[in-house]
This record gives structure tokens, C-alpha cells and sequence, in this order.
């Protein structure tokens, strides 16, 4: 079942318009480390968004937020017109299905084969037939590169590949949004550019809206409309990828670039 035939929720009233994501005045503690503080940032539908700043900064508990792996203490988080916090179970259940994220670790199931890895989320969440799903993650395994792994499990894929079969797995829910926590950072250098590649040929040929943290600042560079700029849980610059990496206005974003470029 696409995603656009999803029964349709209680929608948010204050939707601007081509809006995809929104946090408003999002806040994040745990015990008494306040990792976000009241941010607020959105993202226009199709754009392909860049997180980028220091370590601990709060990058992944955004997504988390985003993915519902964590709750946030304060604000409304709005996916596609659709509260996603505060909301109740189901429809947070529903909201949730239109977002694919990509981990660092991979996270595929290790018991599975890599076919099944792909179709057990569009049959069982989705409700697609068994016949539909398998069809379309072979087409989605050959656009990765990797028609003739659909029997492998996991460990016998090496670290690139695996990952390239997690951004298969994540495509196979046809996402509105796909999140992307530093999906390279635990490969061989050597598998880092066709994973990267991958994703360049992702972002032109598809209207999936793309929020992804990275170290790789090339990558940035390349694929991003904006580049958010954090520090210490808020948005401290944002722009295009030209300006930030070329004439940051923060000085925090200066020492920044200075440290990782
Ligand atoms: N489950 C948790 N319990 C307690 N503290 C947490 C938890 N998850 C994250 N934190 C804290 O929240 C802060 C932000 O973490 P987060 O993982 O979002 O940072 P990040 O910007 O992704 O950093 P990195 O670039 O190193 O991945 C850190 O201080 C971290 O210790
Ligand atoms: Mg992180």
C-alpha cells in the first residue's frame, strides 16, 4: 500500500505551505543536561538538509526524536501536516511510517537474508503482499549494486555493502523523509565514496526529502540546500552550503570548519 493511501490523521492547523518537517521550541533533557533547548528549525518538502556540529551536540537526538526512539520534554514536533509530538500512539504509528533512517551500525537483521531484510517492513507494516515487496527490493537491490547478494545474510557482506542494503531496506517503505545519522563513519575508507555516490544518485533522482548528519563535509557540500549549523542544542547558522563552508558568520562555525575541513 503506498503511504499516500495511509488513513490521514488530525491534522496540525499552522502548516506552512511545501513545509515537510517542523520542531517547534523542541526541548530534550536528560537528567539534568539539557541536550536541546527549545529549537525550533524546519524543512521544506524535497530539500535535502545537512546537520552539522560538534560532537554531543544533540545531531542524533533529532533524528531519534524524528524516528519516535525518543520523546521530547517540551514542543510539537509536525511530519507532513501530521503531529508527531504530542500525539497519541497511533497516529504517531502512522506519522512514523513516512520517515526511513539509516544508522551508522547498519542495524539490518542479522537472521534474515538480505532479501527479506527489505521486505519485512513493507509486508508486515505497510500491509504490501508478499509477491509486491519481493519484487520491488529486487529492483532496489540491483539500483544498489547488489542483485546477486539477495541470499546473503548480513555477516557475509562487508561493512559498504551492508550499509547499502540498509538504505535499500529504507527506500522499500517509499519514505517521504529519509534520515541519515553518519551513515559512512564506521566503513573502511575505501567503501565510504560508493556509498556516498549512492546516496548523490538518491537525492537527484527522488522527491525524498533528506536530513542527514555527517562528518563528511564534501558530501555536505554536494548534496545539500542547507546546511544547519549546531551548537549546544540550537541552530546557531544555517544556509546554503556555499555560505556556511565558505563565509560563516559564527565564529563557532569557523572553529568548526577550521577543526574537521
Ligand atoms: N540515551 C541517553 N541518555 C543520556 N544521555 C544521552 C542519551 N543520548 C544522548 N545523550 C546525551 O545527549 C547529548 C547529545 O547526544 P547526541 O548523540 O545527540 O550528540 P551528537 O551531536 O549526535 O554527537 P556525535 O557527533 O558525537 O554523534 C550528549 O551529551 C549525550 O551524552
Ligand atoms: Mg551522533
Amino acid at each position: 500500500m503506498p503511504t499516500d493511501t495511509l488513513p490521514h490523521p488530525e491534522k496540525s492547523p499552522e502548516r506552512r505551505s511545501g513545509e515537510l518537517i517542523r520542531l517547534e521550541g523542541v526541548t530534550k533533557r536528560f537528567g539534568d543536561n539539557t541536550v536541546l533547548d527549545h529549537l525550533d528549525f524546519s524543512v521544506d518538502a524535497g530539500r535535502h538538509v545537512t546537520l552539522i556540529g560538534p560532537s554531543g551536540s544533540g545531531k542524533t537526538t533529532i533524528l531519534r526524536l524524528l524516528m519516535t526512539l525518543l520523546k521530547p520534554d517540551e514542543g510539537t514536533i509536525t511530519v507532513d501536516g501530521q503531529l508527531l509530538h504530542p500525539a497519541g500512539e497511533k497516529q504517531r504509528r502512522e506519522v512514523r511510517k513516512r520517515i526511513g533512517m539509516v544508522f551508522q551500525q547498519f542495524n539490518l537483521f542479522p537472521n534474515m537474508s538480505v532479501l527479506r531484510n527489505i521486505t519485512e517492513a513493507p509486508v508486515t507494516v505497510l500491509g504490501m503482499s508478499r509477491d509486491e515487496a519481493v519484487e520491488r527490493a529486487r529492483g532496489l537491490l540491483e539500483m544498489v549494486g547488489l542483485a546477486d547478494k539477495c541470499d546473503a545474510r548480513p555477516a557475509q557482506l562487508s561493512g559498504g555493502q551492508q550499509q547499502r542494503v540498509a538504505i535499500a531496506r529504507a527506500l522499500a517503505m517509499r519514505p517521504k523523509v529519509l534520515l541519515l545519522d553518519e551513515v559512512t563513519s564506521a566503513l573502511d575508507p575505501e567503501l565510504v565514496a560508493g556509498v556516498l555516490d549512492l546516496l548523490r544518485d538518491i537525492a537527484r533522482s527522488t522527491d525524498i526529502t533528506m536530513l542527514c548528519v555527517t562528518h563528511e563535509m564534501n558530501f555536505a557540500r554536494d548534496i545539500s540546500d542547507q546546511v544547519l549549523m549546531f551548537d549546544s542544542g540550537r541552530v546557531i547558522e544555517a544556509g546554503p552550503p556555499e555560505k556556511i563552508f565558505s563565509e560563516p558568520e559564527h565564529n563557532r562555525t569557523r572553529e568548526f570548519l577550521s577543526a574537521v575541513l
